[in-house]
Parts: C-alpha cells; structure tokens; sequence
C-alpha cells in the first residue's frame, strides 16, 4: 500500500542573515541567523511512498497544471534529500515528488528553504513519523539549504537556537536545530516584495556562503552578529519597530557588502534594486515604518508595518517593479488536496 502526504512550506525572509557555513554540504553555519515565516509565498509538494521501490520521480508543477521533469541540478538535490530521509527513517521503497511554489523560483526569494522544508515535512508525514520540531528543522538544513532549517516553524525563528534553548552544539543528535523566539500573533509586520527581476541568479548562494570568508570584511561581520541578533530579539519581543530596522537594513548592505567583496566578488545588485532602497528611504522620511532588506537575489523586501502596506506597495508598483504582498505566518501545514 502506497501512503501520500502533502504539505505546504513558506519562504522566509531573514533579519539576520545566514552568510558563510564551515561545512557547506550540510549547512553548518558559523553564526546564527533569524528569520520571519512569510505565508503567501509558498512551496506545495506532495509525496507518495512506494514500498514496492521502482525508482524515486520529481515532477514541478508546470502551466496548466502538468507535471513535468525539473531541471537536472534541482532533480539532483532533492533526489539527494530523499536518500538521506529513507536512511533517517529506515525504510526501503521509493517516493514519488512533485513540488510547486507561489513565487518566481531562484531570484532571491527562498525557493529552497520552501521547498527543502515542504520535503522534508512531506515525507515524515507520509511515513507517519511524528519527530519533534527540532529535529525537523535539523534534517531540513542536512539538504544543503540552511534557511530550511528555520521554514519548517511559524513567526519570528533563530537557527542555530541559542544553546540554552535546545541548539545543543556539534556533539548533541540534532545539533543545529531551528526554535521560534515569537509567534506569528505576537507581531503582524508585511512583507512587500519589490521584484526587480524574475530571472534566476547568476551566482548560488552555496557559493556565495563558499566565498564569505576570502572578503576582508568577514571576520569583522562575525565579530559584530552576536549584539545584533541580541538587539533584532530585542526589538520582537518589544514590538519595537524604531529598534528594528537600523539592524535590519545594516544586515542587508553587509551580506551584500561581503559578497561584493569576496574574492572573485559577488553582485547581485540591478539598477532596480537601488532604486527601491532609496524610496524606502524616503518613504521612512515620510513617517512609514518600512525598511528593506535582500537575500541572495535583485529583489527588495519591505518589512513594514499593517498602517504602511498600501503605500509601500503603491510606491513598488510606481518604480515599475512586480509587488508580491507577504506577511509573517503561522508556518508549514497540511493540506488534503495532493498535486497528483
Ligand atoms: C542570503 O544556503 O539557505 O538567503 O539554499 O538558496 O535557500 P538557499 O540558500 P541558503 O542561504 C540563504 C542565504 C540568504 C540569507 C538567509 O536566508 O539567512
């Protein structure tokens, strides 16, 4: 008997960023990092356990709602993930995977920490299997995208958890596990994305995470994370959103900062994307609470309050960008409805 699960994984969008592992293949971090669930930007994927075996399959979700073959590197990665799910859960047989997002795959917004948490949930749900969150936010990470790690739970989550909050170090069996420091009631804040671009880009972020640390500026940043993550706490736990957004922005130009300055460097940036930091600018000038942030990508996050949204993304659509409207999330949940 053939058993099928299917669950839904938000992106999410980091205020402290995760930039630079010491073992890239399975996402060791050397620094903390915390982000907020979204809840429209989403990957869907259903999986189905074959006792029997024949042969793992990954199919996306095309127009019109046919299932076609992925790309050849983003087959590998979740073939990669299946493998290591069938040895942690001990089983034979094999799956059959087909996964779609809500969002432009591979331009800065997490298509992968979705869809690597919507795998990891699916495939324990399909087997039955009831680990605890922080074991799930543990295998999440083993695929390779760290940010997964902190999309298998809902609101405002750190990954690696402090130690005296379960993220236990390299000896303990779930060593780098994801904890909820808010939930998503505890602060409604939006996120307006400004896309500049839909195109997927140039350079990974595993390379990006490779390359951190040949930039001269590295050393310093990593000398620097411990106060901010301590301050960006701060700043949920108050509501705070004059606290937030100097740390949040400074986040955002130093990722880039070490990217450019990596050595070969790293440019993500487009016209565009300064265009959208200089308006978030002037639209704070006006007395929104709005400020950016940017992952790996072109494209602009506007963290803002509920009063801002209509204005921001008015501003968004004027600069002539797509807008994708987004908030924080309760995080991953089931659905009955599979894709196949
Ligand atoms: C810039 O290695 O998790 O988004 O696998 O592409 O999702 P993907 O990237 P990952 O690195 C994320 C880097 C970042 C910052 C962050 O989300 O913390």
């Amino acid at each position: 008997m053939s058993a099928k699960a299917t669950v839904e994984a938000p992106a999410n969008i980091a205020f402290v960023k995760y930039w630079g592992a010491s073992d890239l293949e399975r996402a060791v971090p050397w620094e903390a990092s915390l982000s907020m669930t979204l809840r429209t930007c989403v990957s869907r994927t259903t999986v189905e356990h074959r006792p029997e075996g024949g042969g793992d399959e990954v199919l996306v979700c095309g127009a019109g709602g046919t299932l076609e073959p992925p790309e050849r590197a983003f087959a590998g990665g979740v073939l990669a993930h299946l493998e290591r799910l069938r040895r942690w859960a001990g089983v034979a047989g094999s799956f059959r995977v087909a996964t779609e997002n809500t969002f432009p795959t591979g331009s800065g917004i997490a298509s992968s920490a979705s869809g690597f948490a919507a795998l990891t949930l699916a495939v324990v749900a399909c087997l039955e299997r009831r680990p605890p969150a922080a074991e799930l936010s543990d295998l999440a990470r083993l695929s390779g995208s760290g940010s997964a790690a902190r999309s298998v739970l809902g609101g405002y989550v750190q990954w690696p958890a402090d130690a005296e909050e379960g993220g236990t170090g390299e000896t303990a069996a779930w060593p780098w596990t994801a904890v909820q420091v808010a939930a998503a009631d505890h602060w409604d804040l939006r996120d307006v994305v400004a896309v500049v671009e839909t195109g997927r880009k140039e350079v990974s972020s595993r390379e990006g995470h490779r390359r951190a640390p040949s930039s001269p500026h590295y050393a310093r940043r990593r000398e620097l994370l411990a106060a901010r993550l301590a301050e960006v706490r701060r700043a949920i736990e108050g509501r705070e959103f004059a606290r937030l957004w100097p740390v949040v922005e400074e986040e955002a130009i130093e990722l880039h900062l070490i990217a450019m300055s990596s050595r070969p460097p790293i440019f993500y940036w487009q016209p565009g994307t300064l265009a959208v930091l200089e308006r978030t600018r002037r639209l704070r000038g006006e007395g929104l609470e709005v400020c950016f942030t940017m992952d790996a990508g072109a494209n602009v996050h506007l963290i803002c309050a509920p009063a801002a949204e209509e204005a921001v993304a008015a501003a968004v659509a004027e600069l002539g960008c797509g807008v994708i409207r987004d908030g924080v999330g309760d995080g991953p949940r089931r659905l009955d409805e599979h894709l196949f």
